[in-house]
């Protein structure tokens, strides 16, 4: 008798230890003061990383790869320490690997599939599934780090599994090529978000960079209105960070699903077209989107320096204008040369969230909101709408031929087709 008790006594204690010291999945009842140390800060942000996913908006690698590997991945394992591997370690825009991703605490990470404006009406929809076909063979690789999801309840599942969800966001609408069967095609491949413009405009959507405009596109067309709703339909997110304000605020009119900027920063603190204006920051709590912020110095400073109090100054502008519920992380690492002081790569996020638990004003739950659940709650809201919508059939809709007929010449012309458009 008196051993079993003695048995039942130390499982208990060993359950007890294990709630406090946390092996993963204690909760984090009490938030560390806003006083402590950097090391009490840091240990309760990574802390509260385990508790809750911290999911990224942006990453650039597989453009990386495309550029340093010609897509030839024979010699390249994203499981081990690129740092160490040439050409990556001499690049200046080289910041992610697994490895680092884990010690950051990124539970996801949605990487770009991304084309250049080169290549619009050239070959840019064989670059778009080239670049889709080269992130599923990075992943692929490494499969006990990582595996492509499609869903807020994969995350979740992988986030417990301890495996980093890996996610597709297609970068630059000309990879479309104008065609609603490419929106639905790209759905099925795993895509889950589509920005609507890069650094061009496409003959549907006006983009933030100045440059020659084609005729028709302030903001959307009625053409890319009707996209923007085949996109809700088919549950893909849209995403407006590049876009111009115009086009932001004509898709926030439109959009049955909430709407994402999954890498900019605030206009306010950095005055640029880029980044997002006020006005759009308020409206976005009615469309219930969010902004992922950014960590290019550009973006932040306006120049080539930054810190982390820089991003940290931007989020909490996304905050005060749209509200804590609407704010992310979409730094963009590997797609610029220049990331803040104190967060040079993907192992630093909880260096960020060491710095905001020195505002009294974060609590946990905001801190969760920020790292990951904002995003997921977006995510989610955006498969409903597409549940909601299982009714409605496949948009048949054909760009008006006087949107692209003289900038893409070199197409298959359907005569017959053409002709009855013309
Ligand atoms: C990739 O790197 C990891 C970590 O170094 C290693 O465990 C794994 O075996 C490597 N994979 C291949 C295919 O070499
Ligand atoms: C990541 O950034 C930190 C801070 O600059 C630096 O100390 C560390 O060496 C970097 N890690 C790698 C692997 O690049």
């Amino acid at each position: 008798m008196r051993s079993v008790a003695r048995v039942v006594v130390v499982v208990v204690v060993v359950v007890l230890l294990l709630a406090v010291t946390g092996s993963g999945a204690s909760p984090l009842h009490v938030r560390v003061s806003p006083q402590a140390t950097h090391r009490q800060r840091l240990q309760a942000a990574r802390a509260l990383l385990k508790e809750s996913p911290l999911i990224d908006g942006h990453n650039d690698l597989a453009w990386n790869a495309r550029m340093f590997l010609h897509n030839k991945l024979h010699s390249f394992n994203l499981s081990s320490d690129l740092t160490q591997q040439k050409p990556w370690m001499n690049s200046p825009f080289s910041h992610t690997d697994l490895p680092r991703l884990k010690k950051g605490h990124v539970a996801a990470q949605f990487w770009s599939v991304y084309v250049p404006c080169e290549s619009q009406y050239l070959n840019t929809v064989q670059l778009l599934l080239e670049q889709i076909d080269v992130v599923k063979r990075m992943i692929a690789g490494s499969h006990k780090d990582t595996v492509l999801v499609r869903s807020p309840a994969e995350i979740m599942k992988e986030f417990e599994r301890g495996r980093v969800a890996s996610l597709m966001g297609m970068e630059g609408g000309h990879g479309l090529a104008s065609s609603m069967g490419v929106v639905r095609a790209v759905y099925d491949l795993g895509v889950r978000y589509i920005t609507l413009t890069h650094k061009c405009h496409t003959p549907w959507a006006e983009c933030s960079e100045t440059g020659p405009h084609p005729p028709n596109t302030r903001g959307l067309t009625p053409y890319g209105q009707e996209l923007i709703r085949e996109m809700n339909r088919v549950g893909l997110m849209v995403d407006v960070s590049h876009a111009s304000a115009s086009t932001a605020r004509d898709v926030l009119t439109i959009s049955r699903a909430p709407v994402i900027f999954s890498h900019s920063a605030a206009r306010a603190l950095c005055d640029i077209e880029r980044n997002v204006p006020d006005d759009i920051l308020s409206s976005l709590a009615e469309n219930g989107g969010i902004v992922m912020v950014s960590f290019y110095n550009d973006f932040l400073t306006c120049s080539q320096a930054a810190s982390i109090q820089d991003v940290v100054a931007h989020i909490n502008h996304v905050r005060t204008m749209a509200g804590v519920d609407y704010v992310g992380l979409g730094a963009g690492y590997d797609g610029v040369n220049r990331t803040p002081k104190g967060l040079e790569n993907v192992s630093r996020y909880p260096e960020l969230f060491a710095e905001l638990l020195r505002d009294p004003t974060w609590s946990l739950q905001d801190l969760k909101k920020l790292a990951g659940l904002n995003l997921l709650r977006v995510f989610t809201r955006v498969e409903q709408v597409r549940e909601e919508l299982v009714s409605e059939k496949p948009s048949e809709e054909i760009i008006p031929i006087h949107d692209i007929d003289t900038r893409w010449p070199c197409r298959y012309k359907f005569a017959s087709l053409d002709h009855a458009r013309t």
